[in-house]
């Protein structure tokens, strides 16, 4: 983690500017998911930014609607400041080639046909990058970069390699045409913890190294937290606090972000001891069919009758501090409402 943040005022302004976001899936007989509601993210150059929340909660069609895996319904999403809405077929190319994803799953994400050597030469092929020599010695390069021995694995195929081992071959690939922003979906989640620290160090290092720009996107506010600069919790489709990390795991004010940190066994003694621990219960209500007003009301432990009534807007509480809430906590608070159970 970075320990200056980076300079807002800075001229170069932010990397990625969304705004407003909003993606709605249609899942039959007449009935949408409301996957996204009005998300509104800067992330600045160097900056690596945490998106968290439970499964389902609209992460990775955030992820996929930068990146134009999946359509917006609404908003606009600006990349070094164009819109990329606005951009020829060619120009969103190119301007694509500055924004690679790696998923979740490292196994099926790679073609199982191809020799590993080949998955990572693949884009520089497509893109014409040097010859084929250069090519083939810059993909034996990344592969070296991301710990996977070029004359062992290379010539193997993904099922042959463990699920740490693809991850670093879907992280080479990614890296192949220099890009700026990596957007890192759940990158661990699949992996042995022993193995899970390790992808987060080479990704810290490969993050300096390539001067990356990093969205991490994970449903477990403990992975996130090293290597955050800044944090965004997401609820249901819509941002309900963000924060600097630190400021998120000392002075959570969304009751959300408090019930994750909550769950977090290291963290419920600093929280208020037993009292903490079933801070969220329940699952999560279906995007189809949103609560109205606040989205988390129907399992939040502080919900008033307000706020069946009235959306909270994300306002700020401290600098660089902003939560969508209508009774957020206070720092330091330990609720009362989880103390007297
Ligand atoms: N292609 C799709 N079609 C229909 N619903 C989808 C599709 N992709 C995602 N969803 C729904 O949108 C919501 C958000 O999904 P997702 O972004 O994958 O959440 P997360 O990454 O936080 O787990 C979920 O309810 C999910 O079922
Ligand atoms: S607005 Fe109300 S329901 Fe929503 S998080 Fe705040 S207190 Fe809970
Ligand atoms: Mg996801």
């Amino acid at each position: 983690m970075t320990e200056v943040l980076p300079d807002k005022t800075a001229e170069r302004g932010p990397l990625l500017s969304v705004q407003n976001l909003t993606v709605e899936f249609k899942v039959g007989r007449g009935r949408v998911a409301h996957a996204v509601s009005d998300v509104s993210l800067e992330i600045y150059p160097g900056e690596t930014v945490g998106v968290v929340g439970e499964s389902g909660c609209g992460k990775s069609t955030v992820g996929k609607a930068i990146v134009q895996l999946v359509k917006s319904k609404s908003g606009s999403i600006f990349y070094d400041g164009r819109n990329l809405a606005q951009l020829s077929g060619k120009e969103l190319r190119e301007v694509r080639l500055r924004l690679q994803m790696i998923f979740q799953d490292p196994i099926s994400s790679l073609n199982p046909r191809r020799k590993v050597v080949d998955i990572v030469r693949e884009p520089l092929a497509i893109w014409k990058v040097g010859d084929a020599a250069s090519r083939q010695s810059r993909a034996r390069d990344l592969l070296e970069q991301v710990g996977v021995d070029p004359d062992n694995a290379g010539a193997r195929r993904p099922y042959e390699l463990s699920g740490g081992q693809c991850q670093r071959v879907s992280i080479a690939r990614a890296l192949a045409i220099a890009p700026q922003l990596l957007i890192c979906d759940e990158p661990v989640s699949a992996l042995d913890v022993s193995v899970q620290a390790q992808v987060l160090n080479l990704l810290e290092e490969l993050k300096q190294e390539h001067q990356l720009t990093v969205i991490f996107i994970s449903h477990d506010l403990s992975v996130v937290k090293h290597i955050s600069d800044r944090i965004v919790v997401m609820y249901l489709g819509r941002i309900a606090e963000t924060a600097p990390a630190q400021d998120i795991y000392e002075r959570p004010a969304h009751p959300y972000t408090y019930g994750l940190l909550a769950a977090i066994p290291e963290k419920v003694l600093a929280l208020g001891g037993e009292t903490s621990a079933a801070a969220v219960s329940g699952e999560l209500p279906s995007p189809i069919n949103p609560p109205s007003g606040c989205r988390f009301r129907t399992r939040c432990f502080r919900a008033q009758e307000r706020c069946a009534r009235e959306v909270p807007e994300l306002r700020p509480i401290a600098p660089g501090h902003e939560v969508a809430c209508h009774f957020p906590l206070e720092p330091g608070e330990i609720p009362p409402e989880l103390a007297s159970k």
